[in-house]
């Protein structure tokens, strides 16, 4: 297990372990979608990660898709944002801060004015979310307009800004898991007319002109992004995602980012013969930056995952969130404790901040 266990620096990134905490939305913030002292704890208590990234983060109202989630738009969460920052510093931690705009996953009793949620097109993902009133069916959203996208950009660009100045230490674009910027690059939901729409090109450039306002504002070393190629959660399916992901991640390779986060399948593919089956190992050829792999990595194919060069980088979710100390865990192998499923999105301080550090 050394390889999780030694330093990674580049240009960029000076990490103490290559062991990643990957955004975990865990619905605990307060009032105003503002984080807290609570939320300070959890992610001070992970601080021994090389890299935590912390919990997807709406950029903008209309960025929200599930209650209780902490935003990045206003001051008061920023100021919320400052203590996460200062406590995870305080323990040695680095921690970027994930960007996020739900898209169609929303519904318009989350949406500002109760307007309908907004997409590439109008498709509806075919699922169902939690309102304030319970469990709805998500809506066909609204087509976002032309003239309505350098808005979009403009969100990212200040959420990004906001995110340096609450003492992040970058940001990760949130490109995957079926939310706005994947929208837009899936033939699936976006089946635009105009230069958003058609080409693989035209469904990537939403995702990498984000990309480069956020670079300019904040520098590309401090800008990462994660996309999910084989994801098919949220009605998301493309025919061939080996060319359209290719595509993106070519052109995201000659940025030079801080890093590029990639999500394994999480569902069996045996009805997807078209998806890609290891992503990292795939993608690798294209990218020559820093590549973190997530998705139900054990300490032993993450490290065998390093080994290979397949990634630089592993992350784990439900590891971190039920093991706080979890390098130490690796580096003594002490038993890892599982996640109770139950807590992961209640409120609260159980399942979040209760979990004990291994004491052997
Ligand atoms: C997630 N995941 C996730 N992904 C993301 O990009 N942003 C997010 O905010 C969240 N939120 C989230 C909450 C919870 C409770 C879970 C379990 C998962 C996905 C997560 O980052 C990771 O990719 C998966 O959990 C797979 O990795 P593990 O858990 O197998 O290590």
């Amino acid at each position: 297990m050394d390889q999780l266990l030694t330093p990674y620096k580049t240009g960029s990134l000076n990490l103490k372990n290559r062991l990643v905490m990957a955004p975990l939305t865990r619905r605990r913030a307060g009032e105003g979608n503002v984080p807290g002292e609570l939320n300070a704890l959890y992610y001070a208590q992970r601080a021994s990660a090389g890299l935590i990234i912390a919990e997807a983060t709406p950029i903008s109202p209309q960025g929200v898709g599930y209650l209780h989630t902490p935003g990045i738009h206003t001051q008061a969460q920023v100021e919320g944002w400052k203590l996460v920052t200062s406590a995870v510093h305080a323990k040695g931690g680095k921690i970027f801060l994930q960007l996020w705009h739900v898209g169609r996953v929303s519904h318009s009793l989350l949406q500002p004015n109760n307007d309908l949620p907004v997409s590439a097109s109008a498709i509806s993902a075919g699922d169902y979310i939690t309102t304030p009133i319970g469990k709805m069916p998500m809506e066909v959203p609204r087509a976002l307009r032309l003239d309505e996208l350098p808005g979009i950009i403009e969100d990212y660009r200040k959420a990004a800004a906001n995110a340096i100045s609450a003492g992040f230490d970058g940001v990760e674009i949130h490109a995957a898991n079926a939310y706005l910027l994947d929208q837009f690059m899936h033939s699936s939901s976006n089946i635009r007319k105009d230069e958003y729409g058609g080409t693989v090109e035209n469904r990537c450039r939403l995702t990498l002109e984000v990309t480069d306002a956020i670079c300019a504002e904040i520098g590309l070393d401090r800008t990462g992004i994660r996309l999910s190629p084989s994801n098919l959660k949220h009605g998301m399916d493309d025919p061939d995602p080996a060319v359209l992901f290719g595509y993106v991640i070519h052109e995201l390779d000659k940025r030079g980012l801080a890093y590029l986060h990639l999500v394994e399948p999480l569902a069996p593919l045996d009805q997807h013969p078209h998806m890609v089956r290891s992503v990292a190992k795939h993608f690798r050829k294209f990218y020559s930056g820093t590549l973190i792999a997530a998705g139900n990595f054990t300490p032993e194919s993450a490290s065998e995952t390093i080994e290979s060069g397949d990634a630089d980088l592993v992350a784990f979710g439900r590891l971190f969130i039920s093991n706080p100390d979890l390098p130490e865990r690796i580096q003594y192998n002490a038993p890892i404790t599982p996640p109770d499923v139950d807590t992961f999105y209640t409120p609260g301080p159980e399942g979040y901040v209760d979990y004990e550090r291994w004491n052997g």
